[in-house]
């Protein structure tokens, strides 16, 4: 059969992180190519405890049910309480919508804005499948620059006054790629700017929480006063990305039309998946977790580091980040570093992304990005010693 797919959906392939993910079968890679959280940090026990209060409860024929789009009540009530450690207070029910993980309330927030041609605005570089998702609802991304202090605010209003976008897609705290934060002055900065020229901010933030050293920034949607923000944030790196939870804060308009788009796709985030995720929370399970998962990402994240200043070649260049899952590495121009991916798989065995498909204008072909949550301490090493192996063969 020649099938005729849309046109949205054209330009549109895997991804490079979910065809990477397949490689991850294969037990003699080491893969810093994921964002999965560390499988000894994922809540077995508890979950499995959970589940069975769940399943023995008198009224538990009521997961078995349908349930409402907007989410499980008490979970809803609950989520208000729950971002004010975000800085975000006074939230009420009408601002919160339960969502099947982060990458719904994105596709959801773009479902209820995006028109075919709008512009959105994207820090370069950014997630790559918010920039596969943004394609889906034909918008174009277009980049802004990035410094140490966040988004530059001088390029983030050129470009607003430019192409009058009608959104601006950011991660500011723990960036997937980079790893880097926005201060809190940039925050604000953003707020007011966005607020002034009318544009929709989708803040996506699944990865304040990981934070292992530094200080504590309030989210970009404490300092909205106008109602543009939404807020984004998920459960899968902090409790489990397989139990798919995650919670959408913002004006009650934005939330109503994202709760009818939501309808559109799942009618409901699953029952079961909602109230693991309450009884987590109400147990007061996330803070002890938090601290031991902070502990080992923050043990891995130094492991990585330290193999990078003891084996990568002089010329590799990295962040520093101060939580999240992710190193961002810059090799000198004329490495390409999608080309020398099937290499590094085959042959050294281990996997990275490729740094291009993270920006909206092209460009990047020499950064990758190295996740450090996934892999042991061990591997770590070993793969980091296999990688510059490579990377100064290709140089030298
Ligand atoms: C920046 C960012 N946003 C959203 C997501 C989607 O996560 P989930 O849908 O599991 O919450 C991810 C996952 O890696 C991510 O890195």
């Amino acid at each position: 059969m020649d099938y005729t797919f849309s046109e949205r959906m054209k330009n549109m392939n895997g991804t490079a992180t979910r065809e990477i993910f397949k490689l991850l079968g294969d037990p003699s890679i080491i893969s810093f190519a994921g964002g999965n959280p560390a499988i000894e940090c994922l809540p077995t026990e508890r979950v499995k405890e959970i589940t069975g209060d769940i399943c023995a409860a008198p009224d538990f024929a009521r997961v078995l049910q349908y349930g409402l789009t907007a989410g499980f009540p008490e979970l809803r009530e609950l989520l208000c309480k729950y971002v004010e450690s975000a800085g975000i207070t006074g939230a009420k029910t009408e601002n919160v919508l339960v969502i099947s993980g982060g990458q719904q309330g994105i596709d959801l927030a773009l479902k209820a804005f995006i028109n075919p041609g709008d512009v959105i605005l994207v820090e370069d570089p950014t997630y790559l499948a918010f920039l596969q998702l943004a394609n889906s609802y034909e918008g174009v991304c277009v980049g802004v620059r990035a410094n140490d202090d966040g988004l530059d605010l001088a390029d983030l209003e050129e470009k607003i006054k430019k192409h009058s976008p009608k959104m601006l897609y950011c991660v500011p705290t723990f960036s997937n790629p980079t790893g880097k934060t926005y201060s809190a002055e940039n925050r604000k900065a953003i707020a007011e700017m966005t607020a002034k020229y009318g544009v929709i901010v989708i803040e996506d933030d699944p990865y304040s929480k990981l934070r292992f050293k530094g200080e504590y920034v309030p989210s970009l949607k404490s300092y909205d006063t106008a109602g543009n923000v939404i807020f984004i944030s998920s459960f899968s790196k902090i409790i489990s990305p397989g139990n798919r939870t995650g919670v959408a804060v913002a004006d009650p308009a934005v939330i109503r039309k994202m709760e009818i788009g939501k309808q559109g796709t799942d009618l409901h985030t699953p029952n079961l998946s909602q109230m693991i995720t309450y009884e987590y929370l109400r147990r007061g399970y996330l803070a002890p977790d938090l601290e031991k998962a902070v502990k080992i990402y923050g043990e891995k994240k130094g492991a990585m580091s330290e193999a990078i200043r003891k084996y990568m070649p002089e010329e590799f260049e990295c962040t520093d980040p101060d939580g999240g899952l992710f190193i961002w590495g810059r090799l000198p121009e004329r490495i390409d570093a999608a080309k020398l991916l099937p290499e590094a798989v085959a042959r050294k065995k281990v996997a990275y992304i490729q740094g291009s498909v993270f920006f909206a204008d092209g460009g990047g072909t020499n950064y990758i990005r190295l996740n450090y949550s996934y892999a042991n301490v061990a591997q770590i090493e070993e793969g980091i010693k296999r990688l510059a192996e490579l990377f100064k063969e290709k140089l030298a």
